[in-house]
């Protein structure tokens, strides 16, 4: 099934609530960012749990660190909040619960586009055919609330030919590799659905999850620049750990990074 462009209607709310955890949608039509409104309905307790904050239009969407988030019309933006200490996830976990967002929005891209190259670029950038199609920005709610903002961007029907220039080449959408437009609703759902998955599988400590990170990892043998705060290593990247560290072979020896950002790729 297709969506009509600009259409009000552009989701259908009551099958995202019966098919996925998600108990709750506040829906905008336009919202600058749905992360920033999420965490203000955390702020205010006013976020059950498992609330997806969802926008036809976001127009000032936030990336990690300093970046911000191109969301095109037709893009698919979203923010779960997520009780992640009742889900079953102490605070330690929520690293790993980064990364299985990035593998969550990996397998459901997959599974929408078939035969084509998915892979994850450590810590949680989707990419598709060696161009970024998704990012993930997580964010902790109030303190002791155990409680985590998952927000998650996809570009779906936004043709990146209607991009800033600097993103042209780096970065794709669904329309841009199919050449058709696609549902949103059924791209929420299918990323809602890993994620659930995804998120149990890391909770009951699945011992096979760390293989389907590591198969998926886009950096594997490429030489690259991870910076961590003030830290900053350069090496050949030997993949993704069994605990979700990136490792580097360096000078000095083998480096593992729990977090940071991927500078540069050579
Ligand atoms: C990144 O790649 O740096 C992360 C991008 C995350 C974008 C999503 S879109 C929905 C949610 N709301 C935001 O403002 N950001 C995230």
């Amino acid at each position: 099934m297709s969506e009509t462009p600009h259409s009000q209607a552009a989701f259908d709310l009551d099958r995202i609530v019966r098919e996925t955890f998600a108990t709750d949608v506040v829906f905008h039509e336009e919202i600058e960012s749905t992360n920033t409104a999420a965490l203000e309905l955390c702020q205010a307790d006013r976020a059950p749990n498992s609330l997806l904050v969802l926008t036809a239009q976001q127009t000032a969407g936030r990336g990690r660190g300093a970046n911000v988030w191109w969301a095109g019309e037709g893009s698919l933006a979203f923010s779960l909040v997520l009780n992640a200490l009742e889900f079953g996830l102490p605070q330690a976990s929520w690293p790993q619960a980064s990364l299985i967002t990035g593998l969550s929005v990996c397998v459901a891209v997959e599974s929408l586009v078939d035969q084509e190259a998915v892979a994850l670029k450590w810590p949680n950038d989707v990419h598709l055919q060696g161009r970024k199609i998704g990012g993930v920005l997580i964010e902790v709610g109030p303190r002791s609330s155990g409680r985590l903002v998952i927000g998650i961007g996809v570009n779906v029907n936004n043709s990146l030919t209607e991009a800033p220039m600097e993103l042209r080449e780096r970065a794709t959408s669904l329309i841009d590799v199919t050449g058709q437009m696609s549902d949103r609703t059924d791209v929420l759902v299918t990323i809602l659905q890993q994620l659930e998955h995804q998120l149990s599988r890391l909770a009951h400590g699945d011992p096979a999850l760390p293989s389907d990170w590591q198969k998926r990892c886009a950096l594997h043998g490429r030489v690259v620049e991870v910076t961590s705060g003030i830290e900053r290593k350069h090496g050949l990247c030997q993949g993704i750990d069994e605990e979700g560290a990136l490792v580097l072979s360096t000078a000095e020896g083998p480096v593992r990074f729990f977090g940071g950002s991927v500078t540069r790729i050579e």
